[in-house]
C-alpha cells in the first residue's frame, strides 16, 4: 500500500497558528529520514521537540535532532533537568500532536502493551494529544499477524496509523513497510489540524463533496461459537478504492469484513463480520444519505440456517449442514428509496461480458467492474488487477478496459469511470 498522502502544496505549507509536534524517533534505519522530517515540520510552521529511544540513538545522534529542531532532545525518562523531575508529563502536556516516525515493530508492540519503561512510551500513555504512528520495518515484519494485530489494537484505541509505503527496503527486500516521505507525513499532520482528510495536490478533486460508501473483504458466517464459513478475499481492492476516493476529495466510509489491512488515513472504517451485519450497517448509512455505493465485498452467498449455541461435536463420518441464502447487499441497496450511484464487482472465469451485463441488470447497478479470475496473476490476494468496466445501458457508454496494473492504479481509473458515468 502506498503513502496515504502526497506532498503538501506550497499554499497550505504554513499554518496560521503554531502547533507543537512531539516527534518520537525509534530504532530503525528510517530514523535518518526523520532528521529531514524535523526540517519540513519546522518549515511548515510547527514547533518540534524530539524524543529518541535508545534504539534510535544507534542510528542517528541526538545532536542532529537538536541542531535541526533548535530544542534539547529528550532521551531519558528520569531527567533531573526537567522541572519537578517529570519530563514525561511536561512533554505530554506540551504536545498538540505526537508523531512516532519511524515506529519500529518493537516500539509498536510496547506501545500496544501499555509499556512505560522509557520516555517515549511513558509520554504516549500520559498525553491527551492525538498520537500518529508511522510504522517502518521489514516487509515480512510488517505483514506478520502480530504486528497487524497490534496496529488494529492501537486503532481501536483511537491512535492514527499511517500506512507505510511499499518499494525496495534497506534490507534488500521489496514490499510494504517503508516510512512515507517526510513531505507526506507533514501533509498528514497539516490535514489533521485543518480538520480534513489528507488529500493530494496531484489528483483532481473529482469526488469533492461526495460521500462514498465501500464494502470490502470477506464476510464470516458463524456455524457455532468457534467455526465459520468464509472466503479468501483480502480486501485489497476495496481498501485501494477507499484511498482513491479519498484522494479524489470524497468523504469515505469503508465497511470492512475481517481483513488485516491498516485503515487508510482519513477514511472512516466500520468493521463488520457477517452479511447480515453488512446489510444492516449499509442500510443505516444509505438511509442517512450517501452519493456512491461501491460493493467490492466478497459476501458469503450462504450462511448456516441455525448457528449452534455450543461447539458442534465430532460425531459420525459425515456432517450435514443446512445453509440458507444470504441477502444480496448491493441489490438490496439498489432498491433503497435513497438509492446512491451503485457500483458492483464481478469475478468470472468464463463468458465475462455476458455474466457481467446480466448482473448489471438483475442487481440494478449503474456500473460493474469485472475481472477474469481464471488468470492466476490478478484478483483476490494479488496486488495487481485487470478489469473491464460495463455501464448501465441508460448511460450509452462503451465498456472500458483497464489493463493489468496495481490495485492502486486500477482504483484511480475506476474513480474516473464512475465520475464519467455521472456519479
Ligand atoms: O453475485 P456475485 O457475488 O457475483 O456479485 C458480485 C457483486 O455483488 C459484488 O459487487 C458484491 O460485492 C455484491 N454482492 C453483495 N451481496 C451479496 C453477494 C454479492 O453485495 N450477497
Amino acid at each position: 500500500m502506498q503513502a496515504t498522502a502526497t506532498s503538501s502544496s506550497s499554499s497550505n505549507a504554513t499554518l496560521q497558528t503554531s502547533k507543537n509536534i512531539l516527534l518520537g524517533v525509534t530504532g530503525g534505519i528510517a530514523a535518518y529520514k526523520s532528521a529531514y522530517l524535523v526540517r519540513r515540520l519546522k518549515d511548515a510552521g510547527f514547533a518540534v521537540r524530539v524524543v529518541m529511544t535508545a534504539g534510535a540513538q544507534a542510528f542517528v545522534t541526538p545532536l542532529t535532532f537538536q541542531a535541526l529542531s533548535g530544542e534539547p532532545v529528550h532521551t531519558s525518562l528520569l531527567d533531573p533537568e526537567a522541572e519537578a523531575g517529570m519530563g514525561h508529563i511536561e512533554l505530554a502536556r506540551w504536545a498538540d500532536l505526537v508523531l512516532v516516525a519511524p515506529a519500529s515493530a518493537n516500539a509498536i508492540s510496547r506501545i500496544t502493551a501499555g509499556a512505560a519503561d522509557d520516555l517515549l512510551t511513558t509520554v504516549i500513555l500520559a498525553t491527551a494529544a492525538p498520537v500518529f504512528i508511522s510504522p517502518a520495518m521489514n516487509q515480512q515484519m510488517w505483514q506478520n499477524q502480530i504486528t497487524q494485530r497490534n496496529l488494529q489494537t492501537l486503532r481501536d484505541y483511537q491512535f492514527h496509523v499511517i500506512a507505510p509505503d511499499s518499494g525496495s527496503q534497506a534490507c534488500g527486500d521489496v514490499g510494504e513497510g517503508r516510512m512515507p516521505e517526510p513531505e507526506d507525513l507533514v501533509a498528514i499532520v497539516q490535514s489533521h489540524f485543518q480538520g480534513q482528510a489528507p488529500t493530494t495536490s496531484k489528483t483532481n478533486q473529482i469526488l469533492k463533496g461526495k460521500h462514498v460508501v465501500i464494502t470490502a473483504g470477506p464476510t464470516r458466517e458463524a456455524l457455532d461459537p468457534v467455526r465459520y464459513v468464509s472466503n479468501h478475499s483480502s480486501g485489497k481492492m476495496g481498501f485501494a478504492l477507499a484511498e482513491a476516493c479519498r484522494d479524489a476529495g470524497a468523504r469515505v466510509t469503508l465497511l470492512a469484513g475481517p481483513v488485516s489491512l491498516p485503515t487508510p488515513t482519513g477514511v472512516e472504517r466500520i468493521n463488520i463480520v457477517s452479511a447480515r451485519d453488512l446489510l444492516a450497517v449499509s442500510d443505516k448509512i444509505v438511509d442517512a444519505g450517501c452519493d456512491v455505493f461501491i460493493a467490492t465485498a466478497a459476501v458469503a452467498d450462504y450462511r448456516a440456517e441455525h448457528i449452534a449455541d455450543q461447539k458442534i461435536k465430532k460425531q459420525g463420518d459425515s456432517l450435514t449442514l443446512t445453509l440458507v441464502k444470504n441477502p444480496d447487499i448491493v441489490a438490496t441497496i439498489a432498491k433503497h428509496a435513497k438509492r446512491p450511484f451503485m457500483v458492483g464487482f464481478a469475478a468470472e472465469t468464463q463468458r465475462m461480458e455476458e455474466y457481467a451485463r446480466g448482473k448489471l441488470e438483475t442487481k440494478q447497478l449503474d456500473m460493474i467492474a469485472c475481472n477474469d479470475v481464471s488468470r492466476g496473476d490478478i484478483g483476490f490476494a494479488s496486488d495487481d488487477n485487470a478489469m473491464t468496466v460495463f455501464f448501465s445501458d441508460r448511460f450509452g457508454l462503451e465498456k472500458v478496459i483497464l489493463d493489468k496494473a496495481s490495485k492502486k492504479e486500477i482504483a484511480a481509473r475506476l474513480v474516473e469511470c464512475l465520475v464519467h458515468a455521472g456519479a
